[in-house]
């Protein structure tokens, strides 16, 4: 994707060092973060300069690949590297996929390790993002009339992949190919990743949009504003449960009330056929001031934090809700489109995925 005219990803790894878009900043500041080493690299993804399902497995790949780098040929290291970056995040089956594919290619039958073998396969990894991110546009794009309007839920563009992105990538798509699309991107509290970063996006797309409110989404829909929703996700179970941001449970519910279909985008990488259904989905907590505070730029443009809830309350904060296959359409992938309850049929083709 272009920022100001240059095509970039959003991670990628130049000699033993991973960039990524400092996604933090954005979209006040445009800025590339340089993690050195597997630890600098697991920060990334724990403090989420790094996030989404796809850019966290290409980063934590890219971890992977780091920590074979720097482990010398000590199997306790690179044990011990795996865990920590495996308890970066729990929810993103991305990430779980990636790392034991890095970890797998760096051990030799011989029972030593190779590095080239590490970093091979972390590139894979990103550039297999990259193309089934772009496959799902093109799939996408076909259930997208000209004209139609289309809520989304987070971020699921390309900064949460290597590429693309999911969820908008058929919107894009849609866009490219001459279709009249309107987005609706929900701002997504507590750490607006609709209102700061699909937002962004889509302005960098030229997609017409607007941000609306989390709670605007039922009464749009009750005036027959939304055509579609599509949104991303974390964790697809076998059933086809859907794991995705807090919030998206509630539109998805709203969206069959007002009989608006709900589609997933996501790549086979993203679907667990280890979890039967969503109740075996781990869903992350996070801290309570990602609700308690915001942030953004003062008069002089400098970031700045500043508590917007009422002193001395605490605040919870689970991080991603699970939508019952019920409620999804369909579910977007790269090897085509599926009824949610069909996705077995995905196990046998994919033999890299873990069970
Ligand atoms: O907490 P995040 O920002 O890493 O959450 C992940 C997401 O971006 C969303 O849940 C997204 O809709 C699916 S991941 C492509």
């Amino acid at each position: 994707m272009k920022v100001n005219g240059k095509d970039y990803r959003t991670v990628w790894m130049e000699g033993n060092t991973v960039c990524l878009i400092e996604q933090n900043l954005l979209p006040f500041e445009f800025k590339i973060f340089r993690a050195e080493n597997y630890r600098d690299t697991c920060m990334v993804i724990s403090t989420m300069i790094v996030r989404g399902a796809g850019a966290i497995g290409a980063t934590a790949a890219y971890a992977m690949a780091q920590a074979f780098l720097e482990g010398d040929n000590d199997a306790g290291f690179i044990e011990n590297a795996r865990q920590e970056i495996e308890n970066t995040r729990p929810t993103a089956q991305n990430l779980f996929y990636a790392v034991e594919r890095v970890y797998r290619a760096g051990q030799l039958s011989t029972g030593q390790f190779s590095t080239e073998h590490a970093a091979k396969e972390a590139q894979q990894i990103a550039d297999e993002d990259a193309d089934a991110c772009k496959k799902i546009g093109e799939l996408g794009n076909e259930l997208i009339k000209d004209g139609d309007k289309i809520e989304t839920h987070c971020n699921a563009g390309w900064l949460a992949f290597v590429d693309y992105g999911s969820a908008l990538s058929p919107v894009y798509a849609a866009h490219r190919s001459g279709k009249d699309v309107f987005v609706y991107a929900d701002e997504t509290r507590p750490r607006g990743q609709g209102a700061r970063l699909t937002a962004w996006e889509l302005k960098n797309e030229n997609v017409p949009h607007v941000i609306i409110a989390d709670n605007a989404g039922a009464h749009l829909m009750s005036q027959g504003k939304v055509d579609m929703m599509i949104v991303g996700s974390d964790r697809i179970a076998a059933n086809g449960d859907v794991a995705n941001k807090i919030g998206t449970l509630e539109k998805a519910i709203v969206a069959q009330h007002y009989g608006i279909p709900f589609y997933v985008a996501a790549p086979v990488s993203t679907i667990d056929f280890g979890c039967a259904s969503g109740t075996d989905i781990p869903i992350e907590q996070r801290h309570q001031d990602e609700v308690l505070y915001q942030s953004g730029p003062n008069a002089n443009g400098k970031l700045e934090t500043i508590l917007t809830s009422s002193p001395g309350s605490d605040a919870l904060n689970p991080a991603f809700d699970v939508t019952p296959a019920r409620l999804v359409t369909a579910i977007i992938t790269e090897k085509g489109i599926f009824n949610p309850e069909d996705l077995a049929v995905l196990n046998t083709q994919n033999s890299t995925t873990m069970d």
